[in-house]
């Protein structure tokens, strides 16, 4: 079978690491992919978000099956857009329906899920620009800090958590008011502050059964310490050693069983992965947000210790025979550090020869913001390379991946070196 895959991140060169491992995968395409998955793959020069172009493709390619790996197309639809297309209706699309996708597309629309289906989840209420008073007021009843989400799609930027008042009652004004996150902040979402430690958990499901896959902490800030502004992430471990088997049996029953069968009472198609966020207070879990794709770089320590067939799951999941399949994890834990842009996640500069990929031993560099140039490979992103690395722990997983980024070398790199410094 042809497998075309969306996206170019280190999501996708991870997913394509794994996926062109399968007998069942003839070839691999990505669009429009890095010089990570041109490597082991076909890149097409289509934007995921085009979804006429992708059709075009699809159809000229006879392509079997479309694996989704960034949010925006499924937010914008594209599981419907094969379903409701007479050409496209057979050719299985890895992913939600947008009715599922707008439990990332809407922290509104999530917060209510989780309520009606008893999810374990911060309290909260949501204001527009009609209620801003309202707000305010909702604002004075709470203790600090103060935690504001923009309810739309803001890239990864719509979270503020205030620690004084009147600046809460002031950052609302600007979300609701003078649209400070555009469209996105049309809706404001306000929850209790829940203080504890952050992990999340990643499901696989055809809608009615579900497999778990293994946990991972990621690491959202710049700085060393956790400091300074928020990425898309600097680097990931997994499996996350605060979780026993009596944690992941709360996860597994009071979070993921529920989330399932609310994803049925409510007749919503979704054949895709969930990522639930989640944050351990006391011993207990609490969900802070789904996603409806795998994290980045979650995904480079997840799918590495993927034992199973990758693509052989995705097809159990489009046969809703997810309940018939096998999934193995390997026992090691896997870790990766990203490299990125001086500068990120601000401005940076892009166009940076890379050097030293040749010379990574024992470990797996995974591209996140990489293109190939007249022979060499260059920067073209704020996060560049994801290296992961396997270990008898955590510890030794992270220093093999430091001991290979030692090799890599562009012009203003940066990466931290603390990952797994909280463990
Ligand atoms: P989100 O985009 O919803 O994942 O939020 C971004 C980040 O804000 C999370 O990764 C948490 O660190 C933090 N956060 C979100 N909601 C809460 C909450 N209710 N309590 C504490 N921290 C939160
Ligand atoms: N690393 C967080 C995310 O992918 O949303």
């Amino acid at each position: 079978m042809k497998i075309l895959l969306l996206g170019s991140g280190g999501r996708e060169h991870a997913l394509a690491w794994k996926m062109v491992q399968s007998p069942d995968c003839s070839s691999l395409f990505v669009a429009p992919g890095n010089a990570g998955t041109a490597a082991i793959a076909n890149n097409v020069a289509i934007n995921p978000n085009d979804f006429d172009a992708v059709k075009e493709f699809v159809l000229a390619e006879q392509v079997g099956m479309v694996v989704v790996g960034p949010e925006d197309p499924l937010v914008n639809g594209i599981y419907d857009f094969f379903k409701n297309d007479a050409a496209l209706v057979n050719v299985p699309v890895i992913g939600p329906s947008k009715h599922g996708a707008e439990l990332e597309g809407s922290k509104e629309f999530a917060k209510k899920f989780l309520v009606k289906n008893n999810i374990p989840t911060a309290a909260y209420d949501s204001f527009t620009k009609d209620t801003v008073a309202e707000g305010c007021k909702f604002l004075e009843t709470l203790n600090p800090p103060y935690v504001l989400k923009a309810d739309g799609l803001a890239a990864g930027k719509g979270v503020l958590i205030l620690e004084n008042l009147e600046e809460a009652q002031q950052e609302l004004k600007n979300m609701l008011v003078d649209a400070k996150f555009g469209d996105a902040s049309s809706k404001v979402v306000i929850e209790e502050f829940l203080d504890g430690i952050e992990l999340s958990c990643f499901v696989l499901t055809d809608g009615k059964n579900y497999k778990l896959l293994p946990t991972a902490k990621d690491y959202k800030r710049i700085g060393e310490g956790d400091t300074g502004l928020n990425t898309g992430g600097m680097g990931a471990v997994s499996p996350v050693p605060f979780t026993d088997v009596e944690f992941m049996q709360k996860i597994e029953e009071r979070i993921v069983k529920p989330t399932i069968e609310g994803l049925q009472k409510d007749n919503i198609e979704y054949k895709g992965f969930v990522f639930i966020g989640l944050i351990k207070v006391g011993d207990d879990p609490f969900v802070i947000e789904y996603n409806v794709r795998m994290g980045d770089p979650e995904t480079e320590v997840v799918i590495p210790r993927l034992k199973s067939d990758l693509v052989k799951l995705f097809t159990a999941m489009a046969n809703d025979k997810l309940d018939e399949a096998v999934l193995e994890i390997d026992e090691r834990s896997a870790a990766t550090i990203m490299v990125v842009s001086g500068g990120y996640p601000e401005s940076y500069e892009k166009g940076k020869v890379i050097s030293g990929l040749d010379k990574v031993e024992d470990a797996i560099a995974f591209h996140a913001g990489t293109k190939q140039d007249n022979g060499s490979v260059v920067t073209n992103g704020g996060r560049v390379i994801a290296v992961t690395s396997y270990g008898n722990n955590w510890d030794d997983a992270i220093k093999k991946s430091y001991q290979n980024i030692d090799k890599l070398h562009f012009d203003k790199i940066y990466f931290r070196k603390d990952i797994g410094f909280d463990l």
